[in-house]
């Protein structure tokens, strides 16, 4: 066999990742290109024979950096989008190099060791039971599916319909109840699953996006047939975190009129979940254990590379029996359910090893400072700019997201606070992103980033508050 050069590409990738991070704090954060000319840039025929891997890799860099958005700069803050650390970086180098197909636990014991590990210092660092699942899936949206996947199975059991062999034709109809802020990855979910996004009855929130759960118990009042409730810890807009104790008592009181297993709830922690790490946050999460499943993202605030989500559930079994798969030449362990069992795919890549490796690099005491700091930014964030005139302030800064207006001399938002974001946006220095919110057009900022600190968040803001004093002069 010709042994292949290795030695080549890996130093060219390796290079042009150093030379990537060492600079991704200063470079602009907008791309340089942007996508029509990016088309240009890659659009070339089907190579009709081989070339060097060195050729092919310095032939990427060269096209791909002008038109890459610097995600993993500090002063990004666009939608709810984390970094990468050192150490998950480097360990999801490993992970491709290595090549596991990590869906069966005893051919690749290496990877099934570190999930298994990885699962347990979630749940100890959140503070879930020790025999809670842990399933490795590719984000937030998919940690949802797993999690309604389970619950599906679970509320239809109680009413002794099994979904998995039967389906859901000519089954009980299961009710789903959000709020009018449940995300849209919950709504993708239930149409992935059959059940329909139409089906989620949305209760009212509060001001800061929060069910309403004197709303909840008047929605969840009815038929004891199967019932699902997904909330949030922290609301993709505001941060905003439901109340959970009330919450479950709400749903103490209906589980009386249900049989054993009939309601099922669910919590969307995409945006917050991590956060349940910091002692002094914690009290915010009060009751979130009384729920029946957990959804987060890794690639969010734990600044994993993408991709990858956690679906956590107290119900092993019912998330077990929806995922797991049979085959003649797979390797079942009666000891340890197959990493496969606990997600959608069968062949997978070991996307729990870079959380280990963030979790071993971070230790507990590292991700809470993450998540401090982050948090204490994103007050910073808003207390600056609510201070200044022309500049609202619109949520409750709960964890990591803040919303703001800018409205021009006549106090109008409409077309200013849009100009303030693109201008920001150009500029390059930081990177809002844009939302809807209270009929009106706002500016986003997600302090997502590990690293993002006092410095950062102080650049920030002037660059928001340089374009909406030039835009206001011009106006
Ligand atoms: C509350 C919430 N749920 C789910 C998702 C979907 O997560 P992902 O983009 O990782 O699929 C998001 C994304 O921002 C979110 O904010």
């Amino acid at each position: 066999m010709q042994r292949p050069d290795w030695q080549g590409p890996l130093d060219l990738a390796a290079t042009a990742a150093r030379r990537w991070l060492d600079g991704v704090g200063d470079r602009p954060i907008r791309p340089d290109a942007d996508l029509a000319e990016q088309l240009a840039a890659f659009d070339r025929p089907l190579p009709s024979g081989p070339s060097a891997a060195s050729t092919v890799v310095a032939d990427l860099v060269a096209r791909a950096e002008p038109g890459l958005l610097a995600i993993n700069s500090p002063r990004f803050h666009g939608w709810v989008m984390g970094g990468v650390t050192p150490a998950g970086l480097a360990a999801d180098w490993l992970v491709s190099t290595w090549d596991q197909n990590a869906g069966m636990a005893t051919p690749t014991p290496t990877t099934t060791a570190i999930e298994h590990v990885a699962a347990r210092w979630i749940r100890e660092l959140l503070g879930f039971d020790e025999d809670a699942s842990v399933g490795f899936v590719t984000g937030g949206t998919m940690a949802n599916l797993v999690c309604l996947a389970a619950a599906r199975d679970a509320v239809l059991q109680a009413h002794g319909w099994d979904v998995e062999s039967r389906g859901l034709v000519g089954g009980p109809a299961v009710r789903v109840i959000g709020s009018d802020h449940t995300h849209t990855a919950v709504g993708k979910a239930l149409r992935i699953l059959g059940l329909g996004q139409d089906r989620l009855v949305r209760v009212n929130t509060d001001a800061n996006a929060r069910i309403d759960p004197d709303a909840l118990a008047t929605a969840v009042a009815g038929a004891p047939g199967p019932l699902i409730v997904t909330v949030q810890a922290g609301d993709v807009h505001t941060g905003g975190i439901d109340h959970f104790d009330a919450i479950a008592d709400v749903l103490d009181d209906v589980r009386e009129h249900h049989p054993p297993g009939g309601v099922w709830l669910h919590v969307d922690g995409a945006v917050g979940l991590w956060a349940m790490a910091s002692p002094r946050l914690r009290p915010s999460f009060a009751g979130v254990e009384r729920a029946d499943s957990w959804s987060t993202d890794a690639h969010k605030w734990l600044n994993t590379p993408y991709d990858c989500g956690i679906a956590i559930t107290r119900h092993a079994a019912a998330h077990r029996r929806a995922f797991s798969m049979a085959g003649d030449y797979l390797v079942i362990d009666e000891a340890m359910a197959n990493p496969g069992d606990w997600a959608p795919e069968m062949s997978r890549r070991a996307r729990g090893v870079p959380v280990w490796a963030t979790l071993a690099s971070l230790g507990r005491a590292g991700v809470v400072e993450v998540v401090e700091r982050t948090h204490h930014m994103a007050v910073r964030c808003a207390r600056l700019l609510d201070a200044q005139d022309g500049v609202e302030v619109l949520n409750e800064v709960e964890l990591n997201q803040v919303l703001v207006r800018f409205v021009d001399d006549a106090g109008e938002a409409t077309t200013h606070t849009p100009a303030v974001l693109a201008a920001v946006q150009a500029d390059g220095v930081a990177y809002p992103t844009h939302a809807a919110w209270g009929g009106g057009p706002a500016v986003r900022i997600s302090v997502s980033h590990w690293a993002t600190d006092t410095d950062d968040v102080d650049r920030t803001v002037a660059a928001l508050l340089q374009a909406h004093a030039r835009l206001r002069a011009v106006d």
